[in-house]
């Protein structure tokens, strides 16, 4: 009953409106789809995507094939054959696109098969905990042109009762940031996540979230924490860290960073270095890592060969996990075990470039991670929060 007889592929709209590959998934009686997300300031050591449209028709002729018939249940076979008929250790033979939406699209396959929800058929019954919602409020870098320059001003509700209120929480941080902006006369375009995209300071994005959560603690009686993710590989010019007034040197970096931990009392901060500086990483993780969660995505892009110099240098007290980073959800819980088994948490995260695939909740509730980054608002990233609630439902 859970032998794959048939597959399809296609390409179709993601959130920026370029096309991506979607993939179906039948056994006698189960099905799954899954799409490929995309990102926009990508690790330089992620898996490579292949054009989504020329990849389909590729895969078509030489990777379905060799998949139907196969187990669906057996999820490291199906893995392993997307690797070997690849041949490569990046996926730019197929396109680590087509890798990852086959990957998944399997294992939802297999869980329908089996009746299950895809977080209970990979969780079983140690999937317990709901990670809580990491969300983009302000932002710019990569997703935005001339608004901040830290990429990404984050939130996350610490003491949500549950994952409805929980989401609620950032909602309405949202909300208010955009009245807050609008108070002020700033326009309130938004960028690829759905955060806002104001021409303003990175001072004055801290100080107007700042504002709304403490709106929100009031009205909610939630408390909401703030996080960033800086994507500092891509303010890294080989010789310091370029913003628009200056150029820090690691060691200012470093101090910089550190100071926002202490000023906002943040609870998160991801790439706040670049992306091949382990030793920088470890430093900053030494200063703060005992009340922050000092987070590595370009870093390790989800690679256990990575994660594991990270937990050697101590470079990181937690993994940013991205499926499509790597290619197959094998690979990616292979990463979320190795950062587990070394006592770092993980949370697991959307790309810029999305499809309403909500794959990662379940993933995210499955693996224990501690948070889902997924965004706040937008109709690609309320799909994956509003299937949180869902999932909690049935935990
Ligand atoms: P991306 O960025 O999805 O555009 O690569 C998101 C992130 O840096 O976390
Ligand atoms: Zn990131």
């Amino acid at each position: 009953m859970t032998t794959i007889e048939v597959i399809e592929l296609r390409t179709i709209l993601d959130s920026r409106g370029n096309p991506t590959v979607e993939a179906d998934v039948y056994t006698a009686s189960g099905f799954g789809r899954s799409a490929a997300p995309s990102g926009a300031s990508t690790g330089s050591l992620e898996a490579k995507v292949r054009p989504p449209k020329e990849a389909v028709d590729f895969a078509i002729q030489n990777v379905t094939p060799a998949l139907v018939g196969m187990d669906a249940t057996d999820q490291e076979g199906f893995d392993e054959q997307l690797r070997d008929i690849d041949g490569t250790t990046d996926f730019s033979g197929i396109g680590a696109n087509i890798a990852v939406a086959l990957s998944l699209a399997n294992a939802k396959a297999a869980a329908s098969s089996m009746n299950m929800p895809l977080f209970r058929y990979l969780g079983g019954a140690f999937a317990k905990e709901m990670p809580l919602p990491l969300g983009n409020i302000i932002g710019g870098g990569a997703h935005a042109a001339n608004a901040t320059e830290i990429q990404e001003f984050l939130v996350v509700p610490g003491d949500a009762a549950d994952a409805e209120e929980a989401v609620f929480a950032n909602a309405a941080v949202h909300r208010h940031v955009k009245e807050l902006l609008k108070k002020k006369g700033k326009s309130c375009g938004k960028g690829d996540e759905g955060a806002w995209a104001p021409q303003i300071d990175d001072a004055l994005a801290f100080e107007l979230i700042a504002e709304a959560t403490a709106l929100v603690a009031d009205e909610m009686n939630v408390t909401v924490d703030m996080g960033i993710d800086v994507a500092a590989s891509q303010m890294w010019n080989k010789e310091g860290y370029q913003y628009r007034d200056r150029v820090r040197s690691t060691e200012d970096q470093i101090a910089y960073i550190a100071e926002l931990v202490d000023t906002f009392n943040l609870v998160y901060v991801e790439d706040p270095l670049h992306e091949d500086d382990f030793d920088a990483f470890s430093e900053l993780n030494n200063q703060v890592g005992n009340r922050c969660l000092v987070c590595g995505d370009d870093i390790f892009v989800t690679q256990v060969e990575r994660i594991m110099q990270g937990i050697e240098t101590d470079a990181a007290n937690c993994v940013l996990i991205k499926p499509n980073q790597v290619g197959t959800l094998t690979d990616t819980f292979d990463a979320v075990r190795l950062a587990h088994t070394h006592g770092l948490d993980t949370v697991m995260s959307h790309r810029s470039g999305e499809t309403t695939d909500t794959t990662i909740a379940h993933l995210a509730t499955a693996f224990s991670c501690v948070f889902l980054k997924c965004g706040a608002v937008g109709g690609e990233r309320i799909a994956k929060l509003n299937e949180l609630i869902r999932i909690e439902e049935q935990l």
